[in-house]
């Protein structure tokens, strides 16, 4: 099956979710008068219209099963994707991957010059904690603080900066499979597992289900990866909207530096396939994120 085949429902899904994040994040990054108003600017150039949105996808269609309110999935939803967004900032500055392009625009360093770019990945991550923390996301204060403390743990050290930071020096090292593993679940897996997990919390959902959701995660986190590092390798710039070629370039190790093409993309298939298995406890309310672990390694972006 290629993209274009995706289901419609996932399609649609998706697209509605999109447009339901670009408005509420619109609202939660408002534009002030006054000096500091270009890293207001900064933070919607990278955050609002791009992107597939799916962390704030998966954040919403996990509280769903758990008869979540809309608006507070929304929210928790955006928060990830700010996190996301402020990753991205600081993952194509200078110092660090060093690209141009970014969901086919200009890098946010490149449109604002690094230091407001800093600034403005410094200040998504920040706002996201400030929306998780507003009682208009929860009004249950062990809930905010719980999803607040996932949220934190994923995203640091031991999360997507450790990840980011072991990627950094991957070069240096003989990277085997159980290394790039670990690397991959830090950098990309834990956010992902965090958009999935919030779901439960939003939901005070029973430790059955919330186990489903982390192994789902954990499978399709890895996929997600691969997928990224496949497009790297076998993606055209102008549809994946950034820089390919670029994992070589750098002597970056990645699941397909390690296992080549034609085994990378059989492990993304088998992950995938066995991510959507750990939810058919939920039955037909889970099609739309089974559904979605097929895109994730389909993705021609
Ligand atoms: C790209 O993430 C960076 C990685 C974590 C691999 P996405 O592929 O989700 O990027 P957008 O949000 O759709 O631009
Ligand atoms: C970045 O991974 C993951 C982040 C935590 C931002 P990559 O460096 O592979 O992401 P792209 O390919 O630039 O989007
Ligand atoms: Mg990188
Ligand atoms: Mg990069
Ligand atoms: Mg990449």
């Amino acid at each position: 099956m290629t993209q274009a085949d995706t289901p419609p429902s996932l399609a649609e899904a998706l697209h509605q979710d999109a447009l339901a994040v670009n408005a509420e994040l619109d609202r939660l990054i408002p534009l002030p008068d006054g000096p500091e108003r270009v890293v207001h600017e900064a933070m919607r150039y990278s955050s609002l219209d791009g992107g597939k949105r799916l962390r704030p996808f998966l954040a919403m269609r996990s509280a769903a099963l758990f008869g979540v309110a809309e608006d507070a999935a929304l929210r928790v939803g955006c928060a990830v994707e700010m996190v996301h967004c402020y990753s991205l900032i600081h993952d194509d500055l200078p110092c660090m991957d060093d690209d141009d392009m970014r969901r086919g625009r200009p890098t946010c360093h490149r449109q604002f010059g690094e230091a407001t770019a800093l600034l403005a990945g410094d200040a998504l991550l920040t706002r996201a904690f400030e929306v998780l923390a507003d009682p208009a996301t929860h009004p249950d204060p062990a809930v905010r603080c719980e999803l607040v403390a996932a949220l934190a743990h994923a995203s640091g050290a031991d999360g997507m900066v450790g990840g980011q930071m072991i990627d950094l020096r991957a070069s240096q090292f003989a990277q085997d499979m159980p290394a790039i593993t670990r690397l991959q679940q830090m950098k990309t897996g834990r956010l992902i597992g965090f958009s999935c997990e919030a779901g439960a919390i939003l939901g005070k959902a029973p430790s059955q289900a919330r186990l489903a959701l982390r192994n789902y995660a954990h499978d399709l986190g890895l996929a997600f990866q691969i997928a990224d590092d496949l497009l790297d390798v076998e993606g055209d710039a102008a549809e994946v909207g950034k820089r390919v070629g670029k994992d070589e370039d750098a002597g970056k190790a990645t699941f397909v530096s390690l296992l080549g093409v034609e085994r990378a993309r059989a492990q993304a298939d088998m992950l995938a396939e066995q991510a959507s298995r750990h939810l058919d406890m939920f039955d037909e309310r889970a099609v739309l994120l089974q559904a979605v672990a097929r895109f994730v390694v389909e993705r021609r972006s």
